[in-house]
Parts: C-alpha cells; sequence; structure tokens
C-alpha cells in the first residue's frame, strides 16, 4: 500500500509534525485516553491461536452443513465482514459454497419477515454477533431467526447451527448462549466494536464463507510492521497529521472515493471507524463516501463547486483481477471507436485522473491510497492502516477516539417510547 499527497499542499505541514508523534507516541506507549481499548494493536502477532483453529473448524463445519450463514450484529460486528465479503466476492455469480446474509443491522419488520421466507428451504446456520451482547437490533433479529431455525432442524440439531461470538464472561447474550449451550467466541475486552474485525468477530463468517483468513491476519500483521514505525514518514502518521491540518484549514468533510464498486463497504466500515472515532465534544471531520464513477453523476457536483470545505482521499487499485477490452465497431454510430482497444480499467483510470485534476483545480484537496490488488490480504492491511490513522488523528483532535458516548443517546430516547423497564 502506498499514499500520496500530491495533490495537497503541505506547506505546512512540519507545523503538525510534532503534534503528530505525541499522538503516535500515546498511541504507542498506550498511556492516553481510551487506552483499555488498544489491544487491536498487537493483535496481528498476539492472538489466541486455539481460538484461530476452533474458527478455521467451525467455518469447516458451517460450510458443509449449509447453504447460508446469517451474520447478525451491528455496527462493528457488521461492517468489516460485509466489507470484506463484498469486496472479494464475484459481482453476480458467486463461487462460493456458502452465502453470507445479514440480519440485525436495522430494524425492519419487512426485512425479516422476507428474510424468513428466503431461509425456508434453505439450509442455514447463525452467528449472532455482539460484543455487549445487549444491542437490540441484533437481540430481536436472532429471536426470531432462533425460533425459524429451531422450528425447521428441532431444538437438538439448531443448536449445532447456532455459533454466538460475544464478551466472555458478560452480557444477555453470553447467558443465553451458555445456557444452551451454543460454541462461543470471544469478542476480547480490550477491542472496541468498530476495531473488531480482526477477532472471531470477522474471522469466523469470513471463515465460513471461504475467505483464507490466514491470508487476512497476515495482511494485519503486514499493516503492524509497516504503520506503527515511529517515524514521520509512516504513512497513517503522515496521513493522520495531513488530515488536522486540512481540518484546521476549514476542510471538515471527508470523501472516502472508490472507481469499484465492490469497495462499497469498504468506505463504511471506515465511515464508522472514523465517525466513531471523532465526532466527539463539538469536533471532528465528517466522513462520507462516494462511489464513482456513479456518484460523478450526483455528489460529484457538489464536490466540484459546493461549499469549499471537502477533501477527497481517493482509493486506487493498482492491479485489476479481471478486466475487458473495447472493440472496434464498423458502424460508430456511438462514436466510441476512438476507444476501440483500450480495456475499461484504461479507461476507469482516467476517469479517476481527470476527476482529480477537476476537484483539485476547483479547490478539494486530493489524498491517494494505492492498494496493489483487492484480497484479503491488501484489505487488512488497509484496515490497520486507517485504524493507527484514527487512533494518531484522534489524539491529534484532543478526543478519545476509543469510545462513542454519542451511541447511547438515540437509545435512550428509543428504549422510553419502547417502554422499556428502566427506562
Ligand atoms: O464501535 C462500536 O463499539 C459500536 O458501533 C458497536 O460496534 C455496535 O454498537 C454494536 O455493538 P455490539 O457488538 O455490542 O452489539
Amino acid at each position: 500500500m502506498k499514499i500520496d499527497f500530491t495533490n495537497v499542499n503541505l506547506e505546512n505541514l512540519d507545523n503538525y509534525e510534532k503534534k503528530a508523534m505525541k499522538a503516535f507516541d500515546s498511541l504507542m506507549k498506550k498511556d492516553g485516553l481510551g487506552n483499555d481499548f488498544l489491544g487491536w494493536i498487537d493483535r496481528p502477532s498476539d492472538y489466541d491461536k486455539e481460538e484461530f483453529e476452533r474458527i478455521k473448524k467451525a467455518g469447516q463445519r458451517i460450510r458443509e452443513s449449509s447453504d447460508v450463514l446469517v451474520s447478525i450484529g451491528i455496527g462493528g460486528s457488521y461492517l468489516g465482514i460485509k466489507a470484506v465479503d463484498v469486496a472479494l466476492d464475484n459481482y453476480f455469480d458467486s463461487d462460493r459454497s456458502l452465502k453470507l446474509i445479514y440480519a440485525g443491522h436495522q430494524l425492519s419488520g419487512q426485512y425479516l419477515k422476507e428474510l424468513l421466507a428466503y431461509l425456508k428451504d434453505k439450509d442455514y446456520s447463525l452467528n449472532v454477533i455482539s460484543k455487549s451482547g445487549t444491542t437490540t437490533e441484533p437481540a430481536i433479529a436472532f429471536r426470531f431467526l432462533k425460533e425459524a431455525l429451531e422450528e425447521k432442524y428441532g431444538k437438538k440439531e439448531a443448536k449445532k447451527r447456532i455459533f454466538a461470538t460475544t464478551d466472555r464472561k458478560k452480557g444477555a447474550l453470553k447467558d443465553l448462549a451458555d445456557a444452551k449451550g451454543y460454541e462461543t467466541f470471544v469478542v476480547p475486552d480490550d477491542i472496541g466494536g468498530r476495531f473488531s474485525v480482526i477477532s472471531a468477530v470477522g474471522l469466523l463468517p469470513l471463515a465460513a464463507a471461504g475467505v483464507d483468513i490466514d491470508e487476512f491476519m497476515a495482511g494485519f500483521k503486514q499493516g503492524q510492521e509497516t504503520y506503527t514505525k515511529n517515524s514521520f514518514d509512516n504513512p497513517a502518521i503522515k496521513y493522520a497529521a495531513v488530515r488536522n491540518m486540512l481540518y484546521e484549514n476549514g476542510k471538515d468533510i471527508e470523501v472516502l472515493v472508490n472507481y469499484e464498486p465492490k469497495l462499497r463497504y469498504i468506505a463504511e466500515w471506515w465511515k464508522q471507524l472514523f465517525a466513531e472515532s471523532e465526532g466527539k465534544d463539538g469536533k471532528g471531520i465528517f466522513p462520507v463516501s462516494v462511489n464513482n464513477t456513479t456518484d460523478l453523476h450526483s455528489l460529484g457536483q457538489m464536490i466540484q463547486d459546493g461549499k469549499r470545505n471537502i477533501f477527497e482521499s481517493v482509493i486506487e487499485i493498482e492491479e485489476n483481477d479481471k478486466d475487458i477490452t473495447i472493440k472496434e465497431d464498423p458502424d460508430n454510430l456511438d462514436g466510441l471507436n476512438y476507444l476501440a482497444g483500450k480495456t475499461m480499467s484504461f479507461v476507469n483510470k482516467q476517469a479517476m485522473e481527470g476527476t482529480t485534476i477537476a476537484h483539485v483545480g476547483g479547490g478539494v484537496p486530493n489524498i491517494r491510497i494505492k492498494i496493489e490488488k483487492v484480497d484479503a490480504k491488501s484489505l487488512s492491511e488497509l484496515f490497520y492502516f486507517f485504524e493507527i490513522a484514527v487512533g494518531v488523528s484522534g489524539y491529534m483532535l484532543g478526543v478519545n477516539p476509543f469510545n462513542q458516548p454519542g451511541v447511547e443517546e438515540y437509545k435512550k430516547q428509543m428504549f422510553k417510547l419502547l417502554g422499556k423497564p428502566g427506562y
């Protein structure tokens, strides 16, 4: 992975170096705010190998017994899984023997009703994922899905098809799993939800889907080796410093841009990571994302011409898995023969370069994040890069990047309206 700041004015970046290095030092020494949630930093080289093997075995068992695994979770217990799942699968005909389906990431009754109907003639298993074990959305979805599974297979067989990923000791889900005898996996105490894709949260469903989780861990390890280097040349530190410099210059919206639709959920994961980590105490860069070239025909107008408070971070894929070449057409009625012999990757790249020139010219600083290709290893390295960056960036901003107190507010109001005891 490489990061390119050519299209950002770095004249004043020196003023941010000291602050960035101090923030990084605090992150590495684990003496800053939220330091009890930094387990993800060492996790790539220090994880429970026994549980890792158990995850692989459970994944294989799920694949052998099921066509579908319903992954039930929200926020950090959902987005990382979906991001990798979508990025690594084919657009149309999947060559996987098991399909991942998601539930518990919203409260739509229609979604649940249709999901239950869809599952009726499928062989399926459930992975209910909640670090706290008390989150309403997955808890409700699990209640419906568990009932349907037990009805279909009987309680004894259903028990073998339910996997719970939750806290080691506490929470309603842990109690329920113990009472019912489900196989459980652990979300470590010192890893917050949005950093948890490296744990059983991400590993079990991804392993079940056939993703190579050894490669996935290898990418995290590569990330640890690269982005924990104590140098201002460390791209994660520099990215954090540049973001803070831009923020202080009035750029309070960051747009994560991709030109490959399968990276869409990588951006959703990134939005959670940065929004929950930085958006507090009246501060923070608002993270949004666009999927180009689709969104060049909608949000592109705003980015080019709207209020000048935006900067972009563009993910470029250097090596595409599949490509297709445009052919010569003897009639040329569509006027496209000037593209004959060019690949779609080439055309897409020119769209990216052209857009960069246009946006930079329009006053939108542009950071380029280059990943070699889209595979399990490069995605986890990218995750780790962003995780270190958000820690440094949050400390530079003066917030605790590892809590999310604001997420509780809507819950209180919703519980009051729903009549939950104690509210
Ligand atoms: O990052 C976070 O901690 C949150 O967004 C959680 O991931 C989300 O609320 C889900 O929580 P839980 O896994 O406890 O159900």
